[in-house]
C-alpha cells in the first residue's frame, strides 16, 4: 500500500484513477483549488504559492494531473498564460514544497500530452526520443516536462505520460465528438487525414497504476493505443457503432479556424505516435483498437 497524492484528482482522469488506486488498496488524497470538509482533500493556491503542508509530508508518490482545460476556451493570450501557468507553475510549486518539507518521496508521476511532438499531419511515427515541435501546445508540453524532470534531477523516480485523446464513457472529448454523429450530422474534419492518437481511460489509468507499482518504469512514455487511426477512420467507426450514416462533406478547415482560432490546430492536424516503449515494459492494453473500445460501450 502506498500513500498517493493526486493533483487534479477531481477531473476526468483523476476521478477514475483515484477510484482505481483505492480499489488496489492504496491510500489516496487529492490536492485541489477548492477547500472541502473531506479530510482526504487538501488545498493549494498556485498563484499564492500555497499548499497544505500535510498533503506533501504524508505522501509516498505524487501524481500531477492538474491543468486548465486545453480545449475548453479559445487561446487568447490571457488563456495561454493560464494554460501554461496551471501546469508549469504548479509543478514548480510542488517541487519547491518537496524540497522544503523533504518527505521520503518515492516517485513523481506527471501528465503531458502528445502535443509535445507538434501539431502536424505526417506519416512519421513519433516516439519518445523525437524532438518537440515549436507550436503553442508543443511549447507548453516542453516547459511542463522540463519542470517535472526537476524531480528526476533530485534522484526521485519520475515518470511522464505523454497522453493522447482520452476516451471515456462519460465526459471528455468523446462526448463532443459523438454528439453530431449521433444526431446524424457528423462529418470528418478538414482533410480527414490527420491522425488521432487516443487511449481509453481504463488503459491510461492502468498505466498510472503501473507507473506507481512497477519500479522499473522510469522516464517518458507515450500513453496512446497501438492503433493508428485518421480522423476519417475515427468518425466512420463511431458512425458504424451508433448506426448513423455519414453523408455530409468534411467540415472545411477555414470554418474551424474562424470558430476556434488557433485552437483549431489540435483538430486539424495530427501524426502517428508509437506505443512501443510502454508495451516493451510488458504493459498490456485492454483496448488496442477503437473497435474494441466501442464494442464495450454499445
Ligand atoms: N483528457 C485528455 O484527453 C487529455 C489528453 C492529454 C493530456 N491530458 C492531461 O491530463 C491532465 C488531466 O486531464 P483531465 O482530462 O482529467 O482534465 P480535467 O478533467 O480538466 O481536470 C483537470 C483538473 O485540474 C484542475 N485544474 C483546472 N484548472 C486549473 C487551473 N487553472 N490551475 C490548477 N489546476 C486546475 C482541476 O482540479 P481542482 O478544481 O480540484 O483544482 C481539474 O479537475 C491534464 O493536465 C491534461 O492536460 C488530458
Amino acid at each position: 500500500m502506498a500513500k498517493i497524492l493526486v493533483t487534479g484528482g477531481t477531473g476526468l482522469i483523476g476521478k477514475h484513477l483515484c477510484k482505481l488506486l483505492k480499489n488496489r488498496g492504496h491510500f489516496v488524497t487529492v490536492l485541489s483549488r477548492s477547500r472541502t470538509e473531506n479530510p482526504l482533500s487538501f488545498y493549494w493556491n498556485i498563484n499564492e504559492n500555497y499548499i497544505d503542508n500535510e498533503a506533501i509530508t504524508n505522501t509516498d508518490y505524487i501524481i500531477h494531473l492538474a491543468g486548465a482545460g486545453i480545449a475548453d476556451k479559445r487561446w487568447t493570450s490571457a488563456r495561454k498564460k493560464i494554460l501554461i501557468n496551471s501546469r508549469v507553475d504548479s509543478t514548480n510549486l510542488l517541487f519547491r514544497k518537496v524540497k522544503e518539507l523533504n518527505p521520503t518521496l518515492k516517485g513523481f508521476i506527471a501528465a503531458s500530452g502528445i502535443g509535445y511532438y507538434g501539431s502536424l499531419t505526417s506519416e512519421k511515427v513519433f516516439s519518445e526520443n523525437d524532438n518537440s515541435g515549436n507550436d503553442f501546445l508543443a511549447t507548453i508540453c516542453k516547459l511542463w516536462e522540463k519542470e517535472s524532470l526537476s524531480f528526476q534531477n533530485e534522484n526521485i523516480r519520475t515518470v511522464i505520460l505523454r497522453t493522447g485523446i482520452v476516451l471515456s464513457k462519460k465526459g471528455g472529448a468523446l462526448d463532443k465528438i459523438m454528439k453530431p454523429i449521433k444526431l446524424g450530422v457528423g462529418a470528418a474534419i478538414g482533410s480527414g487525414k490527420q491522425f488521432m492518437p487516443w487511449i481509453s481511460i481504463e488503459d491510461l489509468c492502468n498505466m498510472y497504476v503501473e507507473a506507481i507499482e512497477n519500479k522499473t518504469i522510469n522516464g517518458i512514455y507515450n500513453a496512446v493505443a497501438p492503433e493508428h487511426i485518421t480522423n476519417k477512420g475515427f468518425t466512420k467507426t463511431i458512425a458504424k457503432f451508433v448506426k448513423k450514416p455519414l453523408w455530409l462533406p468534411n467540415i472545411p478547415s477555414f470554418v474551424l479556424k474562424i470558430v476556434l482560432g488557433e485552437l483549431s490546430i489540435i483538430l486539424l492536424e495530427g501524426s502517428r505516435v508509437s506505443s512501443r516503449k510502454i508495451e516493451n515494459t510488458g504493459f498490456k492494453f485492454k483496448h488496442s483498437t477503437l473497435n474494441s473500445f466501442f464494442s464495450q460501450l454499445f
